[in-house]
């Protein structure tokens, strides 16, 4: 099969604003130009579709998004740290009750072993419960002589390369909004039911760490987690559920018309909430201050981040601090830098100098995923864990040398056993890539690599406090 890809044109960058903003309505993005947003064939059904989906019933509700605001206000302050991970795409057919729960627990055990080496709470965020939809670099895609739209996710259309799965499907806003409901009620059920039970042994899979320099050191882990499980529950009687608010989630809030249906006003808090999520992000290709993302991001009381890219300049990034966050205000703003583990070291000093000469109050996290992205030679996307953890540490030592702190860690993972990043304690290499690789789009890192790389964490953020 021959595939060819054709050009987008419609990347455009920040450009600093000089008109005076508009005032903002749910709906007023509208008025700009929004990147990657399919083209939808039938005005009409895309309108009953949107106006079907703002009577449903919201995913969250405000306090639970205000209170992750006063979390991440907390992780500015450096009295707690950020864990954000999950897919890079999750599918409908993946919507099911082992990969729901299978990602969901090594959450729960990285941040785990991130709160006991840490030795400060942990904010954990899925990247989960609608992160249906992904930015493409081109808007179609040719195999064998046709042409058909590229595939936006599920939200969108589906990916099997035929003209009707590749139509984009208004009604398929509200299957993700279903799908989105479904995952969050059994994470919310898991969750308050006591799923993390620490003292079962074989809840903490050790096969691996044979293979792992850090064998002895995840021992010892797990036993002190078990033996502070065992104090506490001697003190206090046993400990059987973690709280409900203990898991947030997020995702790109990348499909302006998903979004702005499920944007509510709520009694007896003011303003306009995104209720679809806790935590929307706004990627790299779509945070042009002129865009239309950057429009509808402005007018929410959600906590937001952006992802910023290595072509970012500091004059580019001010006036995007100064629309989405103008009043400084704490926990609004978490900053995502994805360099990549030979651009870090030159992009980021820039940026965090910037942002510190201006005084602006940012939560600063590193996705060490999306700028070490490659391909083999067998055609798959992939990562190498090395260059996925030269990234964390060099992230860690440049903000320690500047003053400033890492607050957190973006990571694509799964609680599968798939194939789909080189390296890590088992030294994957191209030819374990066919075995088990399974992502719609982006390779992730497995359960295994996912908890040797929350291991590392600790092990660089207190080797850099101790020398720092
Ligand atoms: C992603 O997080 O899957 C993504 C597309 O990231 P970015 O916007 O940083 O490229
Ligand atoms: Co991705």
């Amino acid at each position: 099969m021959s595939h060819s890809i054709t050009s987008e044109v419609d990347d455009a960058s920040a450009h600093p604003s000089s008109a005076s903003l508009a005032p903002w309505a749910p709906d007023s993005w509208q008025q700009r130009q929004a990147l990657q947003q399919p083209s939808y064939d039938d005005p009409d059904e895309l309108a009953r579709a949107g106006a079907h989906l703002a009577q449903l019933p919201p995913l969250v509700t405000s306090w639970e998004v205000l209170a992750l605001k006063q979390g991440i206000a907390a992780a500015q302050d450096g009295k707690s740290f950020l864990l954000q991970g999950g897919d890079c795409a999750e599918s409908f057919a993946d919507c099911t009750s082992p990969v729901i729960s299978n990602r969901l627990k090594v959450l729960l055990q990285m941040s785990l072993v991130l709160v006991h080496g840490l030795k400060k709470p942990v904010l954990r965020v899925g990247r989960f419960a609608g992160q249906y939809a992904k930015p493409r670099s081109a808007n179609s895609e040719t195999c064998d002589g046709l042409t058909l739209p590229s595939f936006r996710g599920d939200v969108v259309n589906g990916q099997e390369f035929t003209a009707e799965a590749r139509r984009p499907d208004p009604q398929r806003l509200i299957q993700a909004h279903a799908h989105s409901a479904l995952t969050m009620n059994f994470v919310r059920a898991l969750i308050d039911g006591g799923f993390a039970d620490l003292r079962h042994p074989e809840y903490w899979d050790l096969a691996w760490v044979e293979h792992s320099p850090l064998a002895a050191e995840y021992r010892q882990m797990v036993a002190a987690i078990g033996d502070s499980l065992q104090f506490m529950e001697t003190l206090a009687g046993p400990v059987t559920s973690f709280s409900k608010v203990d898991f947030f989630t997020s995702h790109e809030a990348l499909l302006l018309h998903y979004e702005q249906a499920l944007t509510r006003q709520v009694p007896r808090n003011p303003g306009w909430f995104n209720l679809s999520t806790h935590f929307p992000w706004i990627g790299m290709r779509t945070a042009a201050l002129e865009g239309a993302h950057v429009e509808y991001f402005r007018g929410i009381r959600n906590p937001i981040a952006v992802k910023v890219g290595p072509s970012v300049t500091p004059d580019q990034l001010l006036p995007l601090i100064e629309v989405l966050n103008p009043h400084d205000e704490p926990g609004r703003l978490t900053l995502i830098h994805r360099m990549g583990n030979a651009g870090i070291g030159s992009a980021l000093p820039p940026l965090i100098d910037a942002v510190k000469r201006q005084g602006r109050r940012v939560l600063w996290v590193a996705d060490p995923m999306h700028g070490n992205t490659e391909s083999t030679s067998n055609g798959h996307k992939t990562r190498r864990f090395d260059n996925i953890r030269g990234e964390l540490d060099q992230a860690f030592d440049i903000h320690a040398a500047a003053g400033t702190r890492l607050g957190g860690v973006h990571l694509e993972l799964t609680g599968e056993d798939v194939t789909e990043c080189l390296g890590g304690a088992r030294d994957l290499s191209e030819s374990d890539l066919d075995r088990a690789y399974k992502s719609m789009v982006d390779p992730r890192l497995n359960y295994e690599q996912s908890l040797e790389l929350a291991m590392l964490i600790v092990r660089k953020s207190v080797g850099a406090k101790q020398s720092g």
